[in-house]
């Protein structure tokens, strides 16, 4: 899109992927608003930037990202591009990983996607216009040792944001599900802290940019699920195909 005078809203703008779509837009003249709880990594984002305007919110409130989408659009105007990239990714086997951090996942990672899309979809659909873009995973579909809790949130928001995109077409408004391998992001060092899967090794971790680029390309070309990469698309092929060979890899790489 042309980002002149338009609004940008990111949650998780705070570091990573949420990071650099905050800053790109703003370079390329929006007017961005960055969510996080993470008030020194939206600090960070805004360093020098003139147009990007930050807020401590907790996409697990519903009441907070209500009231900060309320604020965003009464002080900036109306929502443009959201993008929605806010998660945490604790890793572990599903029995060992402590029941709270479990549910938490899904509160963030699923429970955020719902809070704000309620928040800034229904608004988006009066206008008619607008872009919503989901970050999923490549987890969202290819399951895996280790990643059950991080694997259930991004299979949730693949669901949420597939069947919310066909409820509304139509309607105006482009969605996008974005669905990446690993990133290069301070995002992994969270499964590094808690326990790594060897099959994380099997390709190095792509670049962000890779993956703003494929969104962009995604958003045009009308195609709701974006596969960053030719490699992630098979991987996605794979588990759809062939899921006994898939786990078969899975066993033999992870050695249980
Ligand atoms: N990095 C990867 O390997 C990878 C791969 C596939 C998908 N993704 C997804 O891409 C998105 C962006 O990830 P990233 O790699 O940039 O991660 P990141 O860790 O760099 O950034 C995520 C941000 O979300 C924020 N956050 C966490 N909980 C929050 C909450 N309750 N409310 C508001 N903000 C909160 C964090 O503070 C952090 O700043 C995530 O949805 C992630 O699951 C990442």
């Amino acid at each position: 899109m042309s980002y002149n005078g338009k609004i940008a809203l990111v949650t998780g703008g705070g570091s990573g992927m949420g990071r650099l779509a905050a800053q790109r837009c703003a370079r390329a003249g929006a007017q961005v608003a960055a969510l996080d709880v993470n008030e020194v990594g939206l600090g960070e984002t805004a360093e020098g930037e003139k147009n990007i305007f930050t807020q401590v919110v907790d996409v697990t409130e519903p009441l907070a990202v209500d009231d900060a989408v309320a604020r965003i659009e009464a002080d900036l105007g109306p929502v443009d591009r959201v993008y929605h990239a806010a998660a945490i990714m604790p890793l572990g086997r599903i029995l060992d990983q402590d029941t709270g951090v479990i549910h938490k996942i899904m509160a963030i990672n699923y429970g955020g996607l719902v809070n704000m899309a309620k928040a800034v979809v229904p608004p988006m659909l009066e206008r008619g216009r607008g872009d919503f873009v989901s970050f999923a995973s490549l987890a969202g579909w290819f399951p895996t040792i280790y990643v059950g809790a991080y694997n259930a949130s991004k299979f949730a928001t693949v669901a949420f944001t597939e069947v919310l995109a066909h409820e509304n077409r139509g309607r105006g408004v482009r969605f996008a599900c974005v669905c990446p391998p690993p990133v290069a992001t301070p995002l992994l060092q969270q499964g590094r802290d808690t326990v790594w899967p060897k099959l994380f090794d099997e390709a190095p971790p792509i670049e962000p940019s890779v993956v703003l680029d494929a969104i962009e390309t995604s958003l045009e070309r009308g195609e709701l699920m974006c596969f960053p990469t030719s490699q992630t698309k098979w991987g996605w092929r794979m588990r759809r195909w062939f899921p006994e060979l898939m786990w078969k890899q899975v066993h033999k790489i992870e050695g249980v």
